[in-house]
């Protein structure tokens, strides 16, 4: 196909074109104001164009599910950051016409693109799955992966244009019910079969700021028949499936959710045609990496033994291309083509399609890639990460039900809305950047039918490795202060560290709460009371230098398990040890320092022989987990709970805690762990550094 226009004329017009695109001259969409004047299909310039329209086009509902992510939705932004760490190569000669055509197992396909499968189509648009299969046909025959999830069935889609079909299924644990779905795929002219293989357990938490917002829609479940208050319908997912359903598929078998080199060869070891790298457009697990930056090592290992699609966060030619030349051999597109069938129909997904197309071909022209297999690593360079911005906080309502709030950070938005500013700044804000440096690396079909979070410290077990932190003075918060604490970290089975300096007398929060508890003391104290506390927890002074004789005074008092809260040098944990200690909280509490980076170098120091506790800015489950995975026994979490009590008393308490538990539950069960015991430390990425691409 000619590139390069003939004459001066054509190449003024395309400048023309090209500067009517650029965003400083386009009238941007407004997408909160429906009055708007929506845009003609030929008024749109690139993929991004288009969202705003569907946008416009959709109930805040339907927009919002194909757009969110899971959680923090911090894998859906570095899925589109990730494309600004690769640098595209201008290089001549360039040529003046390039072929984009592909073959994809036996198949000839125009451009080496795909429609990856997602769900509910007739909720962007009422021909739904119809109209989306016509307009990828009409785009060159571009293939469609139809999702298992669709809202029409492969036949009445199958009759509705002569194109490409693959179909995608999410695994069933019966094997009757999956032949008879596979069954109905391939004789519907399924030419490929997809089984999507992650998404366990995710949670979704924008639909849910919505109903704080609009009243749309009623609030998160709270009774799931589950102790941790987690779905569980995909947690049996193991890799012997795909040795029962090989037999039932006559066409190339493909898993999709690939995030590491070890499932990708696991993927063939079993015998599979294909693998699609994907993080479900960010819709998993959250914090695990983009797409992109996992592709050169899966490349690397399966060694062009199988063929690598690769989706998430594609919205541009240079994108499709970037994965080319890192290794891919063909990209699927989720959300660009909903946001055609929203904006426009079938006419829509032909539109956002042909222009995807027109600019891959763009782009290998400017790179001098006139075939696809011409296409190398040398035409990019890998460049450092940028920073991921933090996501926006939602302020909810102040009169929104505790149970109606959907992440930490609103409970603590919700505490600054309740309390005056001088106290508030004694509990505000968290310093999360190493935690969010941190990605996971995930076992995909692992049984975790059978979770159990339950943690055993000190002879005792705990619900989950949570434990909430000691703090002073709790009646400034809310007036029942230490009470409603102990009641709600009781009611939430929560073992709680009570403060040497409580606004009540400790009989008193004893009183309220039948919950096991340790309690804080001091090295100064000659009969320390332990009044039932399962472990004593000294609080070292910031900055000064520990005084180990007083320590061991301290430990000839006392019979209970003694733990230091605040120890940060792996030489003064040795000696800890030796002195008799039971357990550290590493706590930088105090000190500009970060508790996750100095996590590693105490656990390879005390190598198990106590337990390591750490806190410090712990506000997701992913953020716990981060911690167990670096060899943490427990997180010992001050700050929520304390947002709970000063916004809604002991309840507040009760819930921040809860939903920790289950985010962390969710979590466990996406990373492909059944305890915290099987946590390893390969099941987080190093944070990335500046790479250099290989030159050919
Ligand atoms: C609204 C929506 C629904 C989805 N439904 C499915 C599905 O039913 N099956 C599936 O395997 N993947 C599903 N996905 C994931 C996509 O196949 C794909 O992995 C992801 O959208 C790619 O990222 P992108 O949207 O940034 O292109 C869905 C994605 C979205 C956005």
């Amino acid at each position: 196909m000619a590139i390069y226009p003939p004459s001066r004329r054509a190449a003024l017009r395309n400048l023309s074109a090209l500067l009517a695109a650029s965003p400083l001259l386009h009238p941007q969409q407004d997408p909160f104001r429906d009055h708007t004047r929506v845009p003609r299909l030929d008024e749109l310039r690139n993929a991004f164009d288009f969202e705003p329209v569907a946008h416009a086009r959709l109930s805040r509902l339907a927009y919002n599910y194909t757009a969110y992510g899971a959680e923090s939705e911090f894998t859906l932004r570095r899925n589109r950051d990730a494309f600004d760490w690769v640098q595209l190569l201008p290089r001549s000669p360039k040529p003046s016409a390039v072929d984009t055509t592909i073959e994809l197992f036996g198949q000839k396909l125009a451009f080496p693109l795909l429609l990856a499968p997602s769900a509910a189509h007739s909720q962007l648009h009422p021909e739904g799955e119809l109209a989306t299969f016509r307009g990828a046909t009409q785009a060159a025959k571009t293939p469609m992966i139809v999702s298992n999830n669709a809202t029409y069935g492969l036949d009445k889609i199958n009759a509705a244009a002569k194109g490409n079909l693959w179909w995608q299924l999410y695994p069933r644990q019966s094997v009757d019910d999956t032949r008879a779905y596979l069954d109905t795929a391939q004789t519907n002219g399924a030419q490929a079969i997809v089984v999507t293989i992650d998404q366990q357990s995710a949670y979704y938490e924008r639909p849910f700021h919505d109903h704080n917002l609009t009243d749309s829609r009623p609030p998160r479940p709270s009774n799931v028949p589950n102790p941790y208050r987690v779905l569980q319908n995909r947690n049996w997912y193991i890799w012997s499936y795909f040795d029962q359903i090989r037999p039932l598929v006559k066409v190339p078998l493909l898993a999709k959710g690939i995030l590491t080199a070890e499932s990708a060869l696991t993927c063939i070891e079993r015998g599979l045609d294909g693998i699609i790298i994907s993080n479900h457009g960010g819709r998993a697990l959250d914090y695990s990496p983009s797409t992109l930056e996992v592709l050169p090592e899966i490349v690397a290992a399966v060694k062009g033994r199988i063929p690598i699609l690769i989706d998430g966060g594609f919205r541009r030619g240079s994108d499709i291309l970037k994965a080319l030349a890192l290794g891919a051999s063909a990209v699927c597109l989720g959300r660009v083509p909903r946001w055609g069938l929203a904006a426009y129909g079938a006419a829509g997904v032909k539109g956002i399609l042909t222009l995807l197309q027109q600019e891959l071909m763009f782009a290998m022209a400017e790179a001098g890639c006139p075939t696809i297999a011409s296409i190398n690593p040398s035409i990019v360079r890998i460049r450092s990460p940028q920073p991921t911005v933090a996501p926006p906080v939602l302020r909810p309502p102040s009169l929104t039900p505790v149970r109606e709030l959907v992440n930490i950070l609103e409970f603590e938005a919700m505490a600054q809305s309740k309390l005056p500013p001088a106290v508030f700044a004694a509990i505000a804000g968290s310093n999360r950047t190493d935690l969010e440096r941190l990605t996971f690396r995930s076992r995909l079909m692992v049984d975790t039918t059978k979770l159990d979070l339950t943690t055993n410290l000190f002879g005792e077990s705990m619900f989950a490795p949570i434990v909430v932190g000691p703090a002073a003075l709790q009646k400034r918060f809310h007036p029942e202060g230490e009470l409603a604490m102990a009641r709600g970290s009781a009611a939430a089975k929560a073992i709680q560290i009570i403060s040497s300096q409580s606004s009540y007398p400790l009989d008193k929060i004893l009183a309220a709460s039948p919950g096991p508890f340790w309690l804080q003391s001091a090295l100064q104290e000659l009969d320390p009371p332990t009044s039932g506390a399962q472990a004593l927890v000294i609080t070292l002074p910031v900055n000064q230098a520990i005084d180990w004789p007083a320590l061991t005074r301290f430990r000839r008092r006392v019979a209970v398990p003694i733990v230091l809260k605040g120890l940060l040098r792996p030489a003064d944990a040795e000696t800890a040890i030796a002195r008799g200690v039971s357990g550290l909280i590493l706590s930088t509490y105090g000190s500009p320092l970060s508790s996750i980076a100095l996590l590693p170098a105490i656990v390879a120091t005390v190598q198990r022989r106590i337990p390591v506790l750490v806190d410090g800015s712990f506000r997701r489950g992913t953020d716990i987990l981060k911690a167990l995975i670096l060899g943490a026994s427990a997180v010992v979490v001050t700050r929520p709970p304390l947002w709970g009590l000063a916004a809604y008393g002991a309840e507040g308490v009760q819930a921040v805690i809860e939903m920790l538990q289950s985010e962390l539950a969710r979590n466990m069960i996406m990373i492909g762990a059944v305890t915290p015991r099987q946590l390893q430390p390969d099941m987080l990425r190093p944070p990335l550094k500046a790479a250099a691409s290989k030159s050919r």
